[in-house]
């Protein structure tokens, strides 16, 4: 293993230019290799994928469109060892579908579905862990039948534990007791325990259900549909409920229809979207063991989950963005203050128990002046409880299962759709991309969501006017402690086009080496390799339509500073109809070449989705998702004509170094 010592950290290559090639571009020095496309096998005997829409069997191959990913360490016997760099198991997210990549051409998706279409599209959501290894010239391969292999998929039986299990709201046709339930899916990004489990979020999943016709609702379900997106329409995203089931008893296509048809929660689906957005925990080295849904860090649309410092007597807390326009940031703070023997615990799942279903779930108030507040979401306090007109609640499962409804009880700042946080592992800072938010008019901006102006490159899809590229917010708790109850904030960055208005647009004063447009993923590098490095590094990615006709979506790599080191700005808004207007807000230090540069630029059509490396940080794992042009085919020569793959993508340095170091 090259040792490398870098002091402080250095952001040691040379930009990648922006472009619209059909490969991941890395800088010079570095090399490529792609695993775990969408469709691989996963278990022994599965054949290899076709890739011509014929293949079935999803529940034993990779899933689509990958997102978050996580690194969980193995030692050569097979058991947990945080510290391996050289074999583990890769958790990956499967976010959502490419409908026609998943079926012969000239398939219908309209009308009823057949049922083997359906179930492969299911199954084609959820999680995937692989087992991976290290072999000679650090050649990455998935082992093809590891017994750690597995994928969760929406139809894998879980549990509901916390202040919601057994809640009226969670009853069910397939859980009478409201105790459990059926998958996860729209798994987006993901967080992290120190004892060696894994969190996955449930964040668009709203939209694959049908609710239609539906006069039996009363004005406080409808209440909770209308804030959670699950619209009275005709069907879901892909039509599953259509499908007649060749057993008359299988309910996993009739489930995602969520009238309320029959006399009660146990005899329609009135309740299957209360299954969904969570946060799911799973023990990825234990195949068989049952996911756990915390229902203690509410239900949202769940980006991320990530965790603050961990400190030796001190509550751990999670932050968790809703990535919605106009929702919030949320942080859960256990009741059970950290005991660090507890990081080498062989019953995962138990630690999960003691640190994850009691504790208080807070949401985030930005105020004009740089402070910041964690507002409790509790019943019975600050106007949550039955006097609530809009949303009479009934007791705090209530609460949590409708926690959008209380965070707007108590005033939380509505923010330009929250993604991924991360927390600096040195000063604990958490940092938060929001992503960006057409419908920011300029009358309701805010010192945290400061921008509303046209963008002249925006296509016509999006609105005229609003933060069209987002950017990152980043806060400091008093104290320094996950305990704290308030904070300090400013804006990290800001994303635009370098050729954009540097007063009022291009904010941060990006170069063409750095600009970004709509943040999305974001984590910062391990603490744990070799470099020495006592500036940590950050990784941010984009998903991104406002850019695209200039540059495919991208990694960045940075150095940041601390909150609070620029100042005050005032920014000069500018509506489409050319109505102007003045927002304060608080900038952190603009970026040097030296602290800000653009890594990796992915293949057409992709966003870039989930990052992690092994703890010497010599090899980096990036998530590509959705490319809709020939890649990974194309990757070796930038043509193809193969059928486009989400997929995996290992970089590691030539020279043996840390990745981006
Ligand atoms: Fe799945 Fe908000 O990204
Ligand atoms: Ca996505
Ligand atoms: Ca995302
Ligand atoms: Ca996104």
């Amino acid at each position: 293993v090259a040792t490398v010592t870098v002091n402080p950290a250095t952001l040691g290559f040379t930009a990648v230019p922006k472009n619209l090639l059909d490969v991941v571009s890395v800088p010079a020095g570095y090399t490529v290799q792609v695993i775990n496309r969408v469709g691989d096998p996963i278990a022994a005997n599965v054949p290899a994928y076709k890739n011509d829409g014929t293949d079935t069997n999803f529940a034993q191959r990779i899933g689509d469109q990958h997102d978050a990913l996580q690194w969980f360490g193995l030692s050569s016997t097979g058991t947990r060892d945080a510290n391996s760099s050289t074999r583990g198991l890769i958790v990956q997210n499967h976010e959502n579908i490419v409908q026609e990549n998943l079926h012969p051409a000239g398939t219908s998706f309209g009308g009823v579905r057949p049922e083997a279409d359906a179930l492969k599209e299911i199954e084609a959501h959820g999680v995937s862990i692989t087992e991976v290894t290290e072999g000679a010239n650090r050649t990455w391969t998935t082992v093809q039948g590891s017994s750690f292999n597995r994928r969760l998929t929406p139809n894998t039986p879980m549990v509901f534990n916390g202040p919601a299990r057994g809640s009226d709201l969670l009853k069910t046709a397939y859980s009478p007791l409201g105790t459990s339930g059926r998958g996860t899916i729209n798994n987006c990004a993901n967080g992290v325990t120190p004892w060696g489990s894994a969190l996955t979020c449930e964040e668009n999943w709203a939209g694959y259900f049908r609710r239609f016709a539906d006069g039996t609702r009363t004005a406080k379900e409808l209440a909770s549909l209308s804030r959670y997106g699950i619209s009275d329409r005709a069907n879901g995203n892909y039509g599953w409920s259509t499908v007649v089931p060749s057993d008359p008893a299988d309910t996993r296509f009739r489930r995602w229809d969520a009238r309320a048809t029959g006399s009660s929660a146990t005899t329609d689906f009135r309740n299957e979207p209360n299954q969904f957005g969570w946060v799911v925990e799973f023990d990825p080295y234990t195949p068989n063991s049952v996911p756990r849904k915390r229902t203690t860090l509410g239900r949202l649309g769940h980006e991320g989950a990530w965790p603050g410092r961990f400190q030796a007597g001190k509550k751990p807390a999670w932050y968790t963005g809703d990535d919605s326009g106009g929702e919030h940031l949320y942080k859960f703070v256990s009741a059970t203050a950290w005991v660090e023997a507890d990081a080498n615990a062989t019953d995962r799942l138990a630690m999960g128990d003691k640190y994850l279903d009691t504790g208080t779930l807070y949401v985030a108030k930005f105020n004009a002046d740089g402070t910041g507040a964690w507002l409790p979401l509790v019943y019975g306090q600050n106007g949550i409880d039955s006097t609530y007109a809009a949303y009479p609640f009934a007791d705090q499962a209530d609460v949590l299962i409708n926690a959008r409804l209380a965070a707007t009880v108590v005033g939380a700042t509505p923010m330009d759709r929250p993604e991924w946080t991360a927390v600096n592992p040195q000063t604990g800072e958490v940092y938060l991309t929001l992503t960006n938010n057409g419908g920011r008019a300029l009358a309701n901006t805010d010192a945290a969501n400061p921008r509303s102006y046209t963008d002249p490159r925006v296509d016509s899809a999006r609105s005229s006017s609003g933060n069209a590229n987002g950017h990152v917010i980043r806060l400091r708790e008093d104290g320094d402690t996950t305990e704290a109850t308030t904070f300090k904030w400013d804006i990290y960055l800001f994303g635009a086009g370098s050729d954009l208005d540097p007063a009022n647009i291009n904010v941060s004063g990006l170069t063409a080496d750095q600009d970004f447009s709509s943040p999305d993923g974001l984590w910062f590098a391990r603490n744990t390799n070799p470099s020495g490095q006592v500036k940590p590094l950050l990784w941010l990615q984009t998903d991104d339509g406002a850019y695209t006709d200039v540059t495919n979506c991208m990694m960045l790599a940075a150095i940041p500073g601390t909150v609070g080191d620029g100042g005050a700005r005032t920014i000069t808004n500018t509506a489409a109809n050319g109505a102007t207007a003045a927002q304060a807000t608080r900038v952190g230090a603009a970026p040097t070449a030296a602290t800000l540069k653009r890594f990796l630029v992915g293949p057409v059509g992709c966003e870039i989705t989930g990052v992690d490396s092994t703890p010497d940080g010599r090899t980096l794992f990036v998530g590509i998702q959705h490319p809709d042009g020939h890649w990974p085919d194309s990757q070796a020569t930038g043509t193809a004509t193969a059928r486009p793959r989400s997929a995996t993508v290992v970089i590691t340095k030539n020279d043996g170094g840390v990745v981006g170091l």
